[in-house]
Formats: C-alpha cells, structure tokens, sequence
C-alpha cells in the first residue's frame, strides 16, 4: 500500500466518481463496500490499475480515508467504532448532513459534519474537501463562467495540503477555506444551492465561484466625491 493510497468507504455517486479521480490523479484506492462484489465490479469497469475492492475494514487500512456514506445511514456510529484504527490518519470530509428528502440538514445551525466528524475523531486529521460539488459537476466539471471551486477545510495546514496535492490534476479550483469550523458555513451553501437548482431546475448540476481580484491600481471610485 502506497503512503498515497485512499480508502473510500462506499459505492455510491461520490465514490466512484473521486475513486476515479484519485486513479487520474495517479493514486491507489481502495473502494470499500458493505459488499465487497459490488466494489469488485465497479474497480473492474474503472480500469485495470489503481483501484483494489474490498471491506470498510480493508479500506480503513489506508492512510488516507474517505467515507462516501450519509451521516442519517449511521456513518458516525460506524466511524466511531473505528475511531482506533483512524487515529494517526487523515480522513477527508465530503460531508454534507442532509436528511432523507434533502430538504433541510439534521444537525443545528451552531455545528457541522466537519465539526462533528473532528470531534469523533480526536487524534485523526480531518480535511473538508468536495462538499460543494455535487456529483455531476466531476463529469461535466466546466460551466459557462468557468470550473467550479471546491472548498478545502481543516485546521491542520500540513494535511489540507496533501489532500489538495492528491487532486491536483483534477479539473476543479481549489480554494483555501479556512479551518474545519468554516464547515457549518460550506455545507449551508450547499444546503442553499441545493435548493436553488430545484428551484431553477439546474439540478443537480452546480457549483459555486468565488468571484475577486486584488483592486486594480489606480483605479478611479466614481462615487468617492458623494460619499
Ligand atoms: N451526491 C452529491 O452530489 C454529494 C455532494 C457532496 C457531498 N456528498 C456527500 O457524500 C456522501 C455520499 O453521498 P452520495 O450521494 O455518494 O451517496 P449514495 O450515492 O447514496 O451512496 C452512499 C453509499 O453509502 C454506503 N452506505 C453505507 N451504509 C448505508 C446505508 N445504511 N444505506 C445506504 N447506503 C449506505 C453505500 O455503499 P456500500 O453499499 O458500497 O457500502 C452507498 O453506496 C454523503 O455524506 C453526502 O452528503 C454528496
């Protein structure tokens, strides 16, 4: 196993869409399943290099892992049994805390996924990455204004740059956003912007782009003579 090899745990869109990723990108995977066959089959149609199927138990083994499963599935009660084993890991966030028919999140406004997550896990390293990308953005990632940011959130600067480091060569502008508490400020733009795609019908394709440049010089304020 490579000091660069990504245990995901789960089969579902986001898993096999950043399991792609990550082989693109040049790194190992472990795609772990409930049941080990489906994650056979999936690796089998992504290619013959990069990626091994197996367990959550054989996929925790990596340095880096990456749960794909919803928080209201009992992910946390999962994790928490292998809160040992995590410890000493980085373990990359794509946590938003939707409920069943998305229409709202399951934790309170004061917290996050990234904030509960890092709680549970006290010794791991917890980086915030991809939640604000929804899974057909990584097929289609180009819009008319330009690529999608994604948000990279953490308190440990070492461990947020290596995560970032593994997708380098993916499609998407990684922006800095600050430390894990930002979480709560990411998964609600999500939470948002979930909600306008439904209400624009865009669903589910969208991204957010932080829009900005250092101030041009000398650039005259039309408006500094009234106020
Ligand atoms: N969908 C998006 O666009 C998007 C965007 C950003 C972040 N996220 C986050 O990414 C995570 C995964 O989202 P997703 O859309 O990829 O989910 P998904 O397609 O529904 O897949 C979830 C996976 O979780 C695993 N799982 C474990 N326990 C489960 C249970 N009790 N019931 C059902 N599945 C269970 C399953 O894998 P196995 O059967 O192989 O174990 C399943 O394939 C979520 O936390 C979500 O908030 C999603």
């Amino acid at each position: 196993m490579s000091t660069r090899t990504v245990g995901i745990l789960g089969t579902g869109r986001m898993a096999v869409r950043i399991a792609d990723q990550l082989v693109r990108n040049g790194h190992e995977v472990i795609l772990g399943s409930r049941t080990p066959a489906r994650a056979r089959t999936i690796a089998n149609e992504l290619g013959p290099y990069g990626i091994t199927a197996g367990s959550y138990d054989f996929a925790m083994e990596a340095p880096f892992v990456l749960p794909a499963a919803f928080i209201r599935d009992g992910l946390f009660d999962l994790l928490r049994q292998h809160r040992d084993q995590l410890a000493g890991k980085v373990v990359i966030d794509i946590l938003n805390p939707f409920n069943d028919d998305y229409s709202d999140f399951i934790l309170p406004w004061d917290t996050s996924a990234g904030e509960e997550l890092a709680k549970l896990l006290p010794d791991s390293k917890v980086v915030g990455i991809f939640k604000n990308i929804f899974w057909e953005t990584f097929g289609h990632p180009q819009f008319d204004e330009g690529v999608s940011d994604v948000y990279v959130l953490g308190d440990d600067q070492h461990a947020k740059q290596a995560v970032t480091t593994l997708f380098a060569r993916s499609p998407f502008r990684f922006v800095d956003g600050g430390g894990t508490r930002n979480s709560r400020v990411v998964e609600r733009m999500t939470l948002f912007a979930s909600e306008l795609s439904r209400r624009y019908a865009y669903a589910p394709r969208l991204g957010w782009r932080f829009l900005g440049g250092p101030p041009a010089e000398g650039r005259v304020d039309p408006y500094a003579h009234l106020a």
